[in-house]
């Protein structure tokens, strides 16, 4: 029985590298490999990590080829190129589509029966053209989708409410982008309706202001391109994400999770990826959630799910 965890990441560049790290220092794998096109950047990022395994966790890094991914229970994609500063993640679709359909039939070559987890931008257009171009199954495909945004909107309520963050339940749905939306009605403190909290804590503490809802999207709109005009890209929370996820494949752990896969008529949505509540685990995506949505929820996930059918119409997959 094969009892080993291998992990593939194409693109040793920023978020790629970051990953490869944390990962390690999870121990979450016994096999990483780095694959990239700049071979000294891939070989130097395993290197630097492989010098952490005295330390913690033991991991067998290394830099390799499209045939050493044979073997991979999960492939991570974030190769292609990055926002520069004041660039919306759409700008990059087409390029990062021609780069994704030209290195995935060597992935999947060699490693047909790993999970790819999307990670490139936009990542609702990527994990799409992954699923078309590659025929994998659908569970085996989808993207990072909204988890680093509904991490970041937890952080935001956490911080407003002085509440840890873990115990916020709070979903960004739709593109990782842009147009993505909160459904506020599933937004929920320690199970508690966030309203209910906020109205409950009033009684201890008069001063608490409600959440400005608009505010707060358009902060987590904001977020990524506010720290790439800072430092250039963004890296430790996407990697921590994906890093989640690797962790609720191999644990088998039944997690729900916003992702981005193919919508077969969740809320009225079909042959689009983009992120809605996902069950994860060992077989990969195995189950959407679709709870009910407001009309003026609804409103703004239509307007998210058809800016993303509008892009895929004007690329060529
Ligand atoms: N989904 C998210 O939440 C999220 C968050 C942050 C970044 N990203 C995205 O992740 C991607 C990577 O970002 P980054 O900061 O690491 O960029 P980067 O430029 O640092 O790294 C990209 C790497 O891809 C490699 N590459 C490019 N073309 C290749 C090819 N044909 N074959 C093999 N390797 C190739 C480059 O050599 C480079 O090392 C970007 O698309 C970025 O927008 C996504």
């Amino acid at each position: 029985m094969k009892k080993a965890n291998k992990i593939s990441i194409l693109g040793a560049g920023n978020v790629g590298a970051t990953i490869a790290y944390t990962l390690t220092l999870e121990g979450l794998a016994s096999e990483i490999v780095l694959v990239d096109i700049n071979k000294d950047k891939a070989k130097g990022e395993a290197l630097d990590i492989i010098q952490c395994t005295a330390l913690c966790p033991s991991v067998n890094i290394y830099s390799g080829e499209y045939s050493d991914l044979e073997g991979s229970d999960i492939v991570i994609v974030t190769l292609g190129c990055a926002r520069k500063p004041g660039q919306s993640r759409i700008d990059l679709a087409q390029g990062n589509v021609n780069i994704i359909k030209s290195v995935m039939p060597q992935a999947v070559k060699y490693a047909p029966n790993a999970i790819y987890v999307a990670v490139s931008n936009p990542v609702d257009i990527i994990t799409y053209t992954i699923l078309k171009t590659t025929g994998l199954p659908e569970n085996h495909v989808f993207g990072s989708g909204t988890l680093l945004d509904s991490a970041r909107l937890r952080e935001i309520i956490g911080t407003h409410l002085d509440v840890n963050p873990k115990h916020i339940h709070a979903y960004v749905l739709g593109e990782h982008g842009d147009s993505s939306m909160v459904p506020w009605s599933l937004t929920s403190i320690g199970g508690i309706p966030m309203n209910v909290y906020i109205d409950s804590i009033r009684k201890n503490k008069a001063d608490l202001t409600s959440i400005d809802h608009d505010m707060t999207v358009e902060t987590v709109h904001k977020a990524g391109g506010e720290i790439i005009k800072l430092k250039g890209a963004t890296f430790y929370a996407i990697a921590v994400a994906a890093t989640t996820i690797c962790r609720t494949i191999l644990h088998d752990a039944d997690s729900v999770l916003p992702l981005s896969g193919m919508l077969h008529g969740e809320y009225g949505y079909s042959d689009v990826c983009l992120s809605v509540p996902f069950v994860l685990n060992r077989d990969g995506l195995v189950n959407s959630v679709t709870p009910p949505l407001s009309d003026e929820e609804m409103k703004k996930f239509s307007a998210s799910a058809d800016m993303l059918k509008d892009t895929l119409s004007q690329i060529t997959i």
